[in-house]
């Protein structure tokens, strides 16, 4: 059987969407109606008439995908696909936080649990964390989870106090201010790209520093033919695929080996076929927080004034 075929049969039958974030291992958007990142998705999600979205990313995009759309059934096509990052504060860590700064608002980047989004006060993506925060109009904010994020927010606004928690992503920490240099040595005319969730002076040493898509635009746009990506692979693979079927003429480096995600990676066309025939992974998000953590999720949209939520 083509699994893909089969995929794109089923995905008409049952009336389902798949959303792909570009992490995700590249031959899955071609049964993919929408590829890109958090934000993006997030649009996406909020906007389809399906039934079904299939989410090809990680645990806490599903949630929020569920959180935008309550009525419709969101799947996982593997439950393994956590986000480490995500994972290292609860909303008991973040209580302790908040009192340790009382009265200061609490933006949450997207990758958190519904938990810790219904426990803080607005939501942001790496997209849009510098005008989320400077939409506030507040002179302190507590950032989580990502330390490194909220840090870079701090440095690019100048005048909002950042009080960040530490987390941090491990595939964006693994890229360090050597393979910068290293890179700059190998390729003196490429342009590295990075992103935010890399540590700070790896970010100063690159030449932009942007979200996923801002990276992907960036490198769509610009003149230059060659280009060193610090961030994961998923994106590289893509730049180079659409660089040949569109004749750019441009190479994407990827800064070392193995920047990968590993529960990003976990998504097989073999999970996204079962999960259609067998309508598995469900994701769901407890009653008592959904509609805090949907609040904080709609508050982003409201800020940068999207207005695409029902
Ligand atoms: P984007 O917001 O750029 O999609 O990033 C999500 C993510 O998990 C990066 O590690
Ligand atoms: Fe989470 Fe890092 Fe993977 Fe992004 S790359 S999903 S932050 S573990």
């Amino acid at each position: 059987m083509d699994i893909k075929v089969e995929i794109n049969k089923l995905k008409k039958e049952k009336n389902a969407v798949v959303l792909a974030h570009c992490y995700q291992p590249v031959e899955i958007d071609e049964v993919a109606d929408f590829v890109g990142d958090s934000l993006y998705l997030s649009k996406m999600a909020s906007t389809t008439n399906a039934d079904i979205i299939i989410f090809a990313g990680v645990h806490f995009m599903a949630q929020s995908a569920k959180l935008l759309n309550p009525e419709k059934k969101v799947l996982l096509p593997n439950m393994n696909s956590g986000c480490y990052m995500a994972d290292m504060i609860n909303v008991n860590q973040l209580r302790e936080f908040k009192k340790e700064f009382p009265n200061i608002p609490v933006v949450c980047y997207i990758n958190s649990t519904a938990e810790v989004k219904a426990e803080s006060d607005i939501c942001c993506t790496s997209s849009n964390a510098i005008q989320v925060v400077e939409s506030l109009g507040v002179p302190e904010v507590l950032f989580v989870p990502d330390t490194y994020l909220g840090k870079w927010v701090e440095h690019k606004l100048g005048n909002i106090k950042v009080h960040t928690y530490n987390g941090f992503c491990p595939t964006h920490l693994r890229i360090r201010t050597e393979d910068i240099e290293d890179a700059r040595k190998k390729y003196p005319d490429a342009i590295i790209l990075t992103h935010p969730e890399c540590n700070k002076d790896v970010c100063e040493l690159s030449d932009f520093v942007g979200s996923t898509k801002e990276i992907m635009d960036y490198a769509v746009s610009s003149k230059s033919k060659q280009f060193v990506v610090a961030t994961e692979k998923g994106v590289v693979d893509r730049l180079n695929r659409d660089s040949i079927l569109n004749d750019w003429g441009k190479e994407f480096i990827l800064i070392k080996e193995n920047i990968t995600c590993q529960n990003m990676k976990c998504n097989s066309l073999e999970d996204i076929y079962n999960s259609l025939i067998y309508e598995q992974h469900e994701v769901n998000v407890d009653t008592k927080v959904f509609y805090d953590a949907k609040k904080c999720v709609e508050k982003m949209f409201d800020a940068l004034k999207i207005g695409c939520l029902k």
